[in-house]
């Protein structure tokens, strides 16, 4: 039996790499952004027609003071999470992530995937003059060194096995292909626009990068990534399934036959973004804090869209970890526009005592 030792999980929007400066240079492109929804209607609007309907509250805390102290918040957060992965032990990381058009596209897009190769490539993202300083440094964040991440793929297919077992049809992967790139969308729900994206060459996908590059205390502990479809109707996660899959995952991990193996779960994204949801924020922290499976897969689908769905990842490492309470090291609202637009950006650690 392997022991599980805690969990780890953080957001990785910009607003968790950027100064206060750089938030004022990124909110610039949430004029033009297409993914923005709603609340409490759920549905795709213009900038301008969030505008117009938001809380003037809002406007009071789109300034530099408040985006300075919000970052600092954050970095200390970030920083107290990688103090605590360095001092626990850890054999290997089991994470759940969502691919945000990196590896899969509509020729094949699996609702679960656990990746299970030998290793798995990081690759840094390109920088290019055209890129403003707001773009360079979010995408350093994902990782600047290419190199090949071992992956525990014994355990791996473990998990494979026994989830196909305890009845998860999931897809299964072993090696990255040359280039990633295809269609997604329309669909249903908010995607009601098409994505395309050329074919380039792509490492881990982001869910995972930022948490392996920015608190992972440099170290290289072998991965085990489960990518969970959170985005993309009509085939997306519900929370109800994203809740057992974690547990399911922890039983193969609980059943494993290398003793004293030391796990720990974790994930990064979300919270409530492009738009600020404040309200399904602070339920899904009140969900991970009290370890209360009820409120985690009763979240509603209709608030649950578009990038926000990667609060997902969180309630499947709420599955793995049982009942152990999660830590909300840090929580910070991150208005960047008086629209109401930036990222709910959190940091929680579940201590098991190592
Ligand atoms: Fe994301």
């Amino acid at each position: 039996m392997a022991k599980v030792v805690g969990g780890f999980a953080s957001s990785h929007s910009p607003l968790m790499s950027l100064t206060g400066e750089l938030w004022e240079m990124h909110a610039k492109n949430d004029l033009r952004n297409r993914e923005l929804v709603k609340m409490p209607e759920g549905k795709r609007v213009t900038y301008d027609e969030l505008l117009a309907g938001a809380d003037p509250k809002i406007a009071k805390m789109i300034n530099r003071e408040v985006f300075d102290g919000r970052v600092d918040h954050i970095q200390k957060g970030l920083d107290e999470l990688d103090t605590r992965f360095g001092q626990t032990d850890i054999d290997v990381m089991i994470m759940f992530g969502d691919d945000q058009s990196e590896f899969f596209f509509e020729d094949n897009m699996p609702s679960i995937n656990l990746y299970w190769g030998d290793t798995i490539k990081m690759l840094p993202r390109p920088i290019t003059d055209k890129m403003t300083e707001a773009q360079k440094v979010s995408s350093r964040a994902y990782g600047t060194v290419e190199k090949d991440w071992p992956v525990d793929s014994a355990l791996g297919l473990h998990v494979l096995e026994s989830l196909m077992e305890d009845d998860f049809d999931i897809a299964q992967s072993r090696y990255l292909r040359p280039e990633f790139g295809g269609k997604i969308g329309p669909a249903t729900w908010y995607l009601d626009m098409e994505r395309s994206t050329e074919p380039r060459p792509f490492g881990i996908q982001h869910a995972f990068g930022f948490g392996m590059a920015r608190w992972f205390h440099g170290k290289t502990v072998p991965v085990i990534p489960i990518t969970i479809n959170t985005c993309y109707p009509p085939n997306w996660i519900s929370p109800r399934r994203a809740y057992n899959l974690g547990r399911a995952v922890r039983k193969a991990v609980d059943a494993w036959k290398d003793e004293g193996v030391r796990v720990a779960f974790g994930c990064t994204g979300g919270l409530s973004h492009f738009v600020v949801d404040e309200e399904l924020d602070r339920q899904t922290l009140k969900g991970l804090e009290t370890a209360n499976g009820e409120i985690l897969t009763s979240l509603p689908r209709h608030r649950l869209q578009s990038a926000t769905t990667e609060i997902l990842n969180w309630v499947a490492v709420q599955g793995a970890m049982g009942d152990t309470k999660m830590e909300t090291i840090t929580y910070e609202a991150g208005y960047r526009t008086p629209a109401g637009t930036g990222c709910g950006c959190a940091v929680g650690h579940w201590s098991n005592g190592h």
